[in-house]
């Protein structure tokens, strides 16, 4: 039976248009496969739930072979921040595998083939997949609520809440990939798992995150807020673009020293500097030219936020993105990568405007960057391997996942071996 809060949603939004196929897809009825799911508020427990199926004639069933937790974007789940999230929700939005079995309408993979797969769900079809801008697709997210609560559809993304369109993930033996021409890519033979796999997010997002923040030219400066996978691999990025300074901010030791050891960017550990933006005018006079956002929604800094959010004055904090704001110079530019769901109080709107500065943020579109992230992983410019610090076997992922969510034991990105 419906529930008062589905009705009510059902009466105000009506009817969603989603393409046959995109979303919820029929599983097997006698063969069952391992797979992470989400049980409630940081409760992760590895099951046994049906094997995925062949829905639509551009599906392809993919034997995953590795994947990973998003730091960041799984423990929002993780959490239990992203609303209107199913028990049973088989999480993961990053894996790579052989192709088991094709639909009929797949014209560019077969059995056998090696793939990485996209995060984001693209139909390929619609106006804002036409024009590049997969993570707006219109028709592979059936939610209400985020129709209701943002007046559009983000597209779909594997194993994530409801608002996402709860398609099941790839922490999992099998997964059933949509549109599987769009959302698959080919990994070539000479590039290992261990590299292919972090196309499916990090390598492109943080990519992403670049273009957003308008690209980096040679000899610019960029600072980043948060040293997690993306905000690295970020960093990476502007080296190879010829950044002349790339300064890191985080709190976490041993992020902290990835960075400065293995990449050889400047850092600023929060621990011992107060002031971020005064540090960043010390090191770059004026300002930075771009900043990135690459932390989060649900780290406040002050006292005001720490409170506002805990009682639900905001659901999002703007502490990060107003020191991005204070520290990039005068018509500089901003790149939020990291999670916004909801609204916050305080945003320095009036910096904004007044320093003439560009801000720019959304999801990664992965498909758009699939084949010039590939020609880096490929020739060895940008090798994935120095975030990667654990690897695992999937019954280990949910201690994996509190302790990634607890910045515990050194823990970066692991390596999900199946
Ligand atoms: N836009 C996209 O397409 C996309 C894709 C993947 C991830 N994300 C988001 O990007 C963000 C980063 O992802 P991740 O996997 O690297 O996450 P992560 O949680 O591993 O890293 C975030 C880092 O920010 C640090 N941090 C927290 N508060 C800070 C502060 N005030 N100043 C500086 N650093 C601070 C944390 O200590 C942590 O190391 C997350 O919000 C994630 O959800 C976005
Ligand atoms: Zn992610
Ligand atoms: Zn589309």
């Amino acid at each position: 039976m419906m529930n008062a809060a589905a009705q009510a949603l059902d009466e105000k939004v009506g009817k969603v248009p989603v393409a046959q196929g995109s979303t919820r897809p029929a599983t097997s009825e006698t063969e069952v496969m391992r797979a992470i799911t989400w049980q409630g508020k940081k409760t992760i427990s590895l099951d046994k739930v049906p094997k995925p199926v062949i829905t639509h004639p551009k599906d392809v069933i993919v034997k995953v072979t590795a994947c990973t937790i998003c730091s960041g974007s799984d423990s929002h789940v993780y959490a239990g921040e992203v609303p209107d999230t199913s028990k049973g929700q088989i999480m993961g939005h990053e894996g790579c595998g052989v192709v088991s079995e094709v639909g009929e309408a797949v014209t560019k993979f077969k059995a056998g083939d090696r793939v990485v797969i996209a995060f984001d769900i693209a139909c390929g079809e619609c106006d804002y997949c036409k024009r590049g801008e997969f993570t707006g697709c219109d028709t592979t997210n059936d939610s209400k609520l985020s129709e209701f609560v943002y007046g559009h559809r983000h597209s779909g993304i594997f194993g994530y809440g409801n608002l996402l369109g709860g398609v099941p993930g790839s922490q999992a033996e099998f997964v059933r990939v949509p549109f599987a021409d769009v959302n698959c890519y080919k990994i070539p033979d000479e590039v290992p798992d261990e590299k292919a796999l972090y196309l499916s997010d990090v390598l492109c997002t943080s990519y992403h995150a670049v273009m957003l923040a308008g690209g980096v030219k040679a000899g610019e400066s960029v600072a980043i807020w948060g040293l997690g996978p993306i905000g690295l691999c970020a960093a990476r990025w502007c080296q190879i673009m010829g950044a002349s300074k790339v300064v890191g901010i985080d709190f976490v030791k041993e992020r902290l020293e990835v960075a400065e050891k293995k990449l050889g960017i400047t850092v600023i550990d929060r621990n011992s500097v107060k002031d971020v933006p005064k540090r960043i005018f010390e090191l770059v006079p004026g300002g930075v030219d771009a900043s990135i956002e690459a932390a989060g929604f649900r780290f406040p800094v002050s006292i005001l936020h720490k409170v506002e959010r805990t009682v639900g004055l905001e659901t999002d904090t703007a502490d990060i993105l107003n020191e991005l704001l204070l520290a990039t110079r005068k018509w500089g530019r901003v790149s939020v990568i990291a999670d916004y769901l909801g609204y916050c109080n305080h945003f320095g709107i009036g910096m904004l405007m007044m320093k003439h500065l560009t801000l720019r943020s959304g999801q990664c579109p992965c498909q758009r960057y699939f084949d010039t992230v590939m020609d880096h992983v490929k020739s060895g410019k940008f090798d994935p391997s120095f975030m990667v610090t654990h690897r695992i076997k999937l019954e280990d992922a949910p201690e994996a996942y509190s302790k990634l969510f607890n910045k515990e034991d050194g823990y970066i990105k692991v390596f999900i071996e199946m």
